[in-house]
């Protein structure tokens, strides 16, 4: 199964789901059999890994409970923090405080408290950098969360900051953010059935800079991008935007 998604079990059913419709599309469009062949030999695959869930071992209900008790003992203590931070009025410090709180609600799969704390944590940004990595926070819970007009909303956001928004040379660093942006705004798109617009985003991403595996692959990349942009590109379209880009 080529989805690696280790904190959200929908993901896959997700994915098998959209990869079933591109099926569809291929077969309109009348790609080779062979290609197809290999294509649709991936949804049982993807639909066997998602009934395999139900063979998982019984819960070690000891070794949950210490967890649960780790992390209500981490959550206190950064609770703390936060409120430490506040009452010393540092700016920086409070933004890091809702972010690790942020981080720390995410790692125990609470996805609606891990979106307020980043989400706080806007109030306390005080350079574009700031700005950049709040949406990004934001982004990558709202597409746990399946909210595609949040993620959006939060990718528009991030390009009009001046860290983004500036043209000119990139270093690798924001190269991998744009890349990013760009790959969850395809995945918005996509997952919305608006095809031609996640072909776009997708092709604007720069495959050495695709390094997110909790969100997409560059193989998802690559091929959702590919299926988009065959399915709705006329000729002229794909003849500028891949043939003589690549
Ligand atoms: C998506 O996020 C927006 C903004 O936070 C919220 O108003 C909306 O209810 C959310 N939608 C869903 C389906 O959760």
């Amino acid at each position: 199964c080529f989805v690696k998604c280790g904190k959200v079990t929908l993901f896959p059913a997700f994915i098998a789901y959209h990869w079933h419709k591109f099926i569809l599309l291929s077969l309109s469009l009348s790609l080779t059999p062979c290609s197809l062949n290999s294509q649709s030999s991936v949804l049982p695959d993807v639909a066997e890994g998602v009934a395999t869930q139900a063979d998982i071992p019984p819960l070690d209900t000891a070794w949950a409970e210490s967890q649960r008790k780790k992390a209500l003992l981490k959550l206190e203590k950064l609770d703390t923090d936060l409120k430490n931070y506040k009452g010393n009025s540092i700016k920086e410090s409070i933004r890091r405080g809702h972010d690790d709180l942020g981080d720390h609600y995410l790692d125990c799969g609470d996805l609606s408290n891990a979106l307020k704390c980043y989400s706080r944590a806007r109030d306390y940004c005080t350079s574009s950098k700031h700005v950049v990595n709040m949406c990004l926070n934001v982004i990558k819970v709202s597409v746990y969360l399946q909210n595609w007009s949040h993620v959006l909303s939060y990718v528009s956001k991030a390009e009009t900051t001046p860290e983004i928004a500036e043209r000119g040379d990139r270093d690798s660093q924001q190269m991998a953010v744009v890349t990013r942006l760009k790959c969850a705004a395809g995945l918005a798109e996509l997952a919305t059935k608006k095809y031609k617009q996640a072909a776009k985003f997708f092709l604007q991403a720069s495959f050495d800079h695709c390094d997110f595996p909790e969100m997409l692959s560059p193989n998802n990349v690559a091929v959702y991008g590919g299926l988009c942009a065959l399915a709705t590109f006329d000729r002229q379209e794909l003849q500028r935007n891949i043939i003589s880009s690549r």
